[in-house]
């Protein structure tokens, strides 16, 4: 019987329809799209992705590197994912250096300790929000195209002096198309030319529709220079938080996403990556896109070095064989014999990929003379 369409299929193990596609027809299988197929050929699909496939029930499988079901009664509530999205000088950076100073454990740690694209802040309540920082807007464009759901909420940063611009439209786009709910922060309120009726009004145009006009959608009157409203835009971004029920199982092999990569001179190849389920430990065995590695060390964003990460919290992760790219998703694997395996598969594929697209080129430039 036909469990599975091509596209739930593709989305459970976070490839493109395509590609999926594609397989399918090298087994022998044409199938469109929203096809179903069965168990046995979704398998042999599974596996030739690298991925693994587990039966759970006669209509349901689970399909993941480790396969892991989650039961319900493993979850516990994690902290909400917020990515700052907005123009060109609206005041992304700013706004999120003014909330981090409202992180009860910064002033722990002595002020701002080290930027990792990504940090968590720690409310006086004990409540806790993680933000994604700079490239945030890059990484989390890479998490939209491979339909992964890194963040759980969009702020929307607004000028209250500039009011709605080209990129502010792009962001409500973003959120929009990844099917994530924004809380709308209308800053720098605090310059004699800001109008935030106006920016308001300005949102109407593009749906989205503030709760002083009827609406559901939260909008903040904030200054990251004076820092004024800095504790109503996180107690709002807790409110939507609270509606969406955010919880994952801390007790399984991490699993999550890279927002940012890069080659260290002294430490190698580093990646900050965002948990989103299990938790990460020091000698985890991990694939990352087509890298893998060991977890030599796990470096929170206050500089310190951690034996472990949960659900929701970014760390910088040492120990990787190479740099992986923004957005790639993260799994722990039970060998590095596995992690090999993986890797080379993936590789392989990439490498066959452009392969295509320079016989592809090579042809058009073959044409394109005649
Ligand atoms: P990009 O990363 O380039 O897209 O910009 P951004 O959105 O991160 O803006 P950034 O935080 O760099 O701020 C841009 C300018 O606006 C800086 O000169 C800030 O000092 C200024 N600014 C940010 N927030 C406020 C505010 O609340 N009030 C006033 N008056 N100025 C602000
Ligand atoms: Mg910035």
């Amino acid at each position: 019987p036909e469990i599975i369409t091509v596209q739930e299929l593709a989305n459970r193990m976070a490839e493109r329809g395509a590609d999926v596609i594609k397989q399918l027809m090298r087994l022998g299988v044409m199938a469109t799209i929203n096809q179903s197929i069965d168990a046995d050929t979704a398998e042999l699909v599974v596996q030739e992705f690298g991925h693994r496939f587990k039966r759970v029930s006669d209509s349901d499988v689970e399909i993941g590197l480790e396969g892991e079901v989650d039961h319900d009664d493993h979850l516990e509530p994690r902290a909400p994912v917020v990515t700052v999205m907005g123009h060109v000088d609206h005041g992304k950076t700013s706004l999120l250096d003014a909330l981090r100073s409202t992180d009860v454990a910064a002033g722990e740690a002595g002020g701002i300790t080290q930027h990792i694209g990504a940090y968590q802040v720690k409310l006086s309540t004990g409540q806790k929000i993680t933000f994604l920082d700079t490239p945030g807007h890059e990484a989390f464009t890479a998490m939209r195209a491979r339909g992964a759901k890194a963040t759980d909420i969009v702020v929307l940063v607004v000028a209250a002096d500039d009011g709605i611009m080209p990129q502010t439209i792009e962001a409500i786009r973003h959120a929009r198309a990844a099917n994530v709910p924004m809380v709308v922060a209308i800053n720098k309120i605090d310059k004699p030319d800001a109008n935030p009726n106006k920016v308001r009004q300005a949102l109407l145009q593009h749906e989205v529709i503030v709760e002083e006009l009827g609406g559901e959608v939260q909008a903040i009157e904030v200054s990251a220079k004076s820092r004024v409203g800095l504790d109503k835009l996180e107690e709002a971004i807790l409110l939507q938080a609270e509606i969406l029920e955010l919880r994952a199982n801390p007790d399984r092999d991490a699993a999550g996403v890279v927002i940012e990569a890069k080659l260290d001179r002294g430490r190698g190849p580093v990646a900050t990556v965002l948990v989103q389920k299990g938790t990460l430990k020091i000698g985890d065995i991990f694939v990352a896109g087509g890298e893998w590695g060991k977890v030599r060390a796990l470096i929170d964003d206050h500089g310190k070095q951690r034996p472990s990460a949960g659900p929701s919290e970014p760390v910088e992760v040492l120990g990787l064989t190479g740099a992986p790219a923004a957005g790639d998703e993260f799994q722990v694997v039970e060998s590095e014999v596995r992690a090999r395996e993986v890797t080379a598969f993936r590789q392989r594929r990439t490498k066959e990929q452009r392969g295509v697209t320079v016989a592809r080129a090579s042809l058009e430039q073959m044409f394109s003379k005649i």
